[in-house]
């Protein structure tokens, strides 16, 4: 059985090359790619350079160069089929399960021209229905802009796609597998998605994988999404990103926003970085995509309570995968799409600079409610803040906790005795944040208290005077 290409594409997909070599060799970042010592020949000075958007290495000493599944082979002397399985193994891929055959590369193409046929469908039915066509007009949305996302409209009809696939020669089985037509407790079949416009959803690479479709009017459900299938699986996609990445001069910075409107009229209006995550909440799997990408993301949530759940929740996920995150908040409840169109581009622009860093988001969040004239209320408010800070380092703690006393009136030793019980509380809950694979590409740093922690054990085993005072002023369960 040969392994499908799509497989292989998977696989190099989830595991990020920068990740995976970071866990035998120390890089550093160096303007856009990471550089270290060769592993494949010896070296004193670094010509070892790790592009993490092409997803490739080369040695500038030795030549070596290749993706990330060569790099598995060359490193950890196996073969192609070994390093695939390592890899999948590394990702919590099923490899041998997975394994396709020409049958089903075959079976998923089809899938892919089925949803080409459809889209098509829709686009023409747009051009031909008035109503639609005001519909988008009254959202402000232009020809152009139809065009470039292969908007449409689905008829309003039980059959009207069905029949025109069966007409093409498609069978029920396979429009199903789609997720295009529903079959009914009778047994008959009939279309998902009636009288809506329709949004095709794009993977990356620009395939169509499914279908969004929203009502005319107010009635619910307001948008219909393709069910997960074979192509289609919620929350490991980003709308837009294939017009992001084809766009040659974007600059590693995107903006996320949850609809397809909102994507659509940022685009519309030149902002040709964003992004839809489709839903709320940000998953794992794409904020690992959008890595690929960008270093650096700008949140534009709604300002609605729901909203800005999402927007947390969202903005831990992405810290995680190692990007920079700001918050972008959009005045008066609008979402992007209302503001951009009554404020246009320059107003937009303007929000996007004064978007917050996640720290300084989250410490205004923190402060909502709070009465610092209440004094169990700033107790509150200082546990909040400690905890926001717990995870910075030194610097910017100090910076932090300069500006929150200012804020507050409490004294800053007292924010930091506050952190010091945090910290305790965090690296108990948390023993391995040492651990490669949880640190990643940092393998050299180490957490700030470690390196503390050694430079007491260093004056104390040197200098007398110092041993006793630290000994009468910390005791031992007061190291970590
Ligand atoms: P518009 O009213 O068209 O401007 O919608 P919006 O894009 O502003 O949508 P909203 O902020 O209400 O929702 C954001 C995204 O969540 C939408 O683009 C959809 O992807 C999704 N969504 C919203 N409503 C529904 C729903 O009723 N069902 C499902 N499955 N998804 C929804
Ligand atoms: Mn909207």
């Amino acid at each position: 059985m040969a392994i499908s290409e799509e497989l292989i594409q998977q696989i190099k997909e989830e595991n990020d090359i920068v990740d995976v070599i970071s866990e035998s060799v120390r890089l550093k970042k160096a303007g856009r790619n990471y550089t270290g010592l060769c592993p494949f020949h010896n070296e004193k000075t670094p010509s070892f350079s790790v592009s993490s958007d092409k997803q490739i290495y080369k040695c500038f000493g030795c030549g070596e160069a290749g993706n990330v599944i060569t790099f598995v082979m060359k490193n950890k002397n196996l073969n192609f089929v070994e390093a695939l399985e390592y890899l999948a193994n590394r990702v919590n891929i099923e490899f041998a399960q997975t394994y396709e055959d020409k049958q089903n590369k075959n079976k998923k193409d089809l899938l892919y021209k089925l949803n080409v046929d459809v889209a098509k469908f829709f686009f023409n039915n747009l051009l031909n229905n008035k109503k639609a066509n005001e519909y988008f007009s009254g959202r402000g949305i232009t020809q152009g802009t139809i065009k470039k996302f292969g908007l449409g409209y689905s008829l309003d009809n039980w059959r009207g796609l069905l029949t025109y696939l069966k007409r093409k020669g498609y069978k029920e089985e396979q429009i199903l597998e789609n997720g295009l037509i529903i079959k009914s407790e009778k047994g008959n079949y009939y279309d998902r998605f009636r009288n809506r416009v329709m949004f095709p959803v794009f993977d990356y690479k620009g395939k169509v994988i499914g279908f969004g479709g929203r009502v005319l009017d107010d009635s619910k459900p307001k948008y219909l999404n393709s069910p997960d299938g074979p192509l289609f699986i919620k929350g490991t996609h980003l709308y837009g990103l294939n017009f992001v990445i084809k766009n040659n001069s974007f600059n590693r910075t995107f903006i996320i926003v949850e609809g397809y409107m909102d994507c659509i009229a940022l685009h519309q209006y030149g902002i040709t970085n964003a992004v839809a995550s489709l839903g709320t909440a940000l998953t794992a799997s794409q904020a690992k995509l959008l890595k690929r990408y960008a270093d650096r993301v700008i949140i534009s949530y709604d300002a609605d309570l729901a909203g800005q759940m999402a927007t947390l929740r969202g903005l831990d996920i992405l810290r995680k995968t190692g990007l920079e995150v700001r918050v972008l908040t959009v005045p008066k409840g609008k979402d992007p799409d209302e503001f951009i169109r009554s404020n246009g581009v320059d107003a937009f622009n303007k929000l996007i600079d004064e978007a917050l860093p996640l720290i300084d988001y989250r410490l205004r969040k923190a402060k909502e409610g709070i009465d610092f004239n209440q004094s169990s209320m700033l107790i509150k408010y200082a546990k909040r803040v400690t905890e926001i800070l717990a995870e910075l380092n030194p610097i910017e703690k100090d910076v932090y906790v300069k500006k929150i006393s200012e804020d507050t009136g409490i004294r800053e030793q007292a924010v930091y005795d506050l952190l010091g019980r945090e910290l305790t509380k965090n690296f108990s809950e948390n023993r391995d944040m040492n651990n490669v694979e949880v640190i990643g590409h940092k393998l050299y740093i180490e957490p700030a208290y470690m390196k503390a922690e050694r430079a007491l054990l260093k004056i104390m085993s040197t200098i007398d005077e110092y041993y006793e005072s630290i000994v009468n002023n910390i005791e031992s369960s007061g190291f970590i």
